[in-house]
């Protein structure tokens, strides 16, 4: 272990030299050796905090979570938010206290630092809803058994009220920008259509760019772009996804467990495009037990980032996975920069026979720092829903 950390320490010191280094040469040195690296660091890296933190090696709720009522290591402003719930009912035969979502969270204060829980009564909301960063801690919650719907069909070439197009950010029927954003059966749907080779329609179901946002059982509909994983630390249990193009996209950390990922595409398209544009930075889509299905022919991704990462592992896939698995989207530079890993993954699409030649078998060592919740450092924040939902 002494060995470990002097090797941590060792690296640390090189990385914060490098830091200091002019760009120019940061650059040059990052395209030959620091990818190799920094493969190496991240498994150490992953073995240090597991050695100091002894964080939960699974989902929430299971093997590994952290028991009920104990609130322990989460981030201060959460426990206190947490401790300070408060519920409202939703209900558009209005018995509830509001009859849209969006009465509701008008009600709820700027700067708001108690959790919010939305009862959301079984429905069709027709509504167009954006979550601002001042709107912390709200919960969207839905019943399991006749979950909501939060529909909408706005496209990336639509106008907005400023009569300039929508672009792909705000064609998004839900946008959460706050922080601790969760939502439990819930249904995000854009219904526009996507026909093959046009443009602008890119139509969004859901976008999260708030900070640690879980999400539940939740199901995504939609089409071109249905789930932009904008940005920040996220988790998904047991949610459906469906899409055409680049249905999940963007540079979340972003942790999918037991999800089911049904593509739609009548051409080959790519189920995720992931944007990781630097070494510097820490996004990446990972994957876990989860189903690759539907019934177009998908990449699994495809490279939007030069640094686009991305790893299944424990997944099943169905036979719509092309032979090849990944694209580099017409850059063949970025076959050598971006981290396209699989892991013990099952099912005709993870025959490994016609893999293009730069996606990586990943090992134990290597697969390790992406398939537990640590990966988005849940420790501070991430609740299973039935503690979650225990507290008062
Ligand atoms: C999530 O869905 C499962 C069924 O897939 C159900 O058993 C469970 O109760 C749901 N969780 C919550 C918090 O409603
Ligand atoms: C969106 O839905 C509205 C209302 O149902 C409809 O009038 C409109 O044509 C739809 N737009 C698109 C792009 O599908
Ligand atoms: C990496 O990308 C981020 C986000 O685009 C940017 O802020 C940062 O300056 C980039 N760093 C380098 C070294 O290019
Ligand atoms: C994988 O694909 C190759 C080529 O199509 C085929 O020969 C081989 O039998 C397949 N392996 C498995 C385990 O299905």
């Amino acid at each position: 272990m002494a060995w470990n950390n002097g090797i941590n320490l060792l690296l640390l010191l090189l990385l914060l030299a490098l830091c200091t280094l002019p760009s120019l040469q940061l650059q040059s040195q990052e395209r030959k050796g620091d990818f190799e690296k920094w493969l190496s660091w991240n498994v150490r890296d992953h073995q240090k905090k597991t050695t100091l933190g002894a964080e939960a090696t699974s989902s929430t709720g299971r093997r590994g979570a952290r028991p009920a009522a104990d609130l322990k290591g989460l981030d201060t402003k959460l426990k206190k938010a947490e401790l300070n719930k408060v519920r409202v009912r939703v209900s558009q035969d209005g018995t509830g206290d509001y009859s849209s979502i969006q009465e509701a969270l008008d009600d709820i204060p700027l700067k708001n630092t108690r959790r919010v829980i939305l009862e959301i009564n079984p429905g069709v909301y027709r509504e167009k809803i954006l979550i601002p960063r001042s709107q912390p801690f709200i919960t969207f919650l839905g019943d399991s058994a006749n979950p909501p719907t939060i529909t909408g069909n706005d496209t990336a070439s639509g106008t907005g009220r400023d009569g300039k197009p929508l672009k792909t950010f705000q064609s998004a029927t839900v946008g959460v920008n706050a922080d601790y954003f969760v939502a439990i059966n819930i249904i995000f749907e854009n219904t526009a259509p996507h026909d093959i080779g046009s443009t602008g329609e890119q139509a969004v179901a859901l976008r999260i760019s708030g900070n640690k946002a879980a999400f539940h059982n939740c199901s995504f509909y939609g089409s071109q772009d249905t789930l932009y994983d904008h940005k920040g630390l996220h988790y998904f249990n047991n949610c459906f996804i469906q899409g055409s193009v680049d249905f999940i996209f963007g540079y979340g950390r972003s942790l999918y467990e037991n999800c089911y990922l049904n593509s739609i595409s009548k051409k080959v398209a790519s189920l995720t495009a992931q944007k990781r544009t630097n070494i510097s930075l820490s996004s990446g889509f990972s994957f876990k037990d989860s189903v690759v299905t539907g019934s177009g022919l998908v990449y699994l991704g495809r490279a939007w980032g030069d640094r686009s990462r991305v790893i299944f592992s424990y997944t099943y896939m169905d036979k719509v996975v092309l032979p090849q698995g990944w694209s580099d989207w017409g850059d063949q530079k970025r076959e050598s920069s971006v981290y396209y890993g699989e892991y013990k993954c099952s099912g005709p699409g993870a025959n490994l026979t016609g893999r293009v030649r730069w996606a990586r078998t990943l090992t134990d060592k290597e697969a390790k720092p992406f398939i537990g919740a640590y990966y988005v450092n849940g420790k501070t924040w991430l609740l299973s829903p039935q503690e979650f939902l225990g507290f008062n």
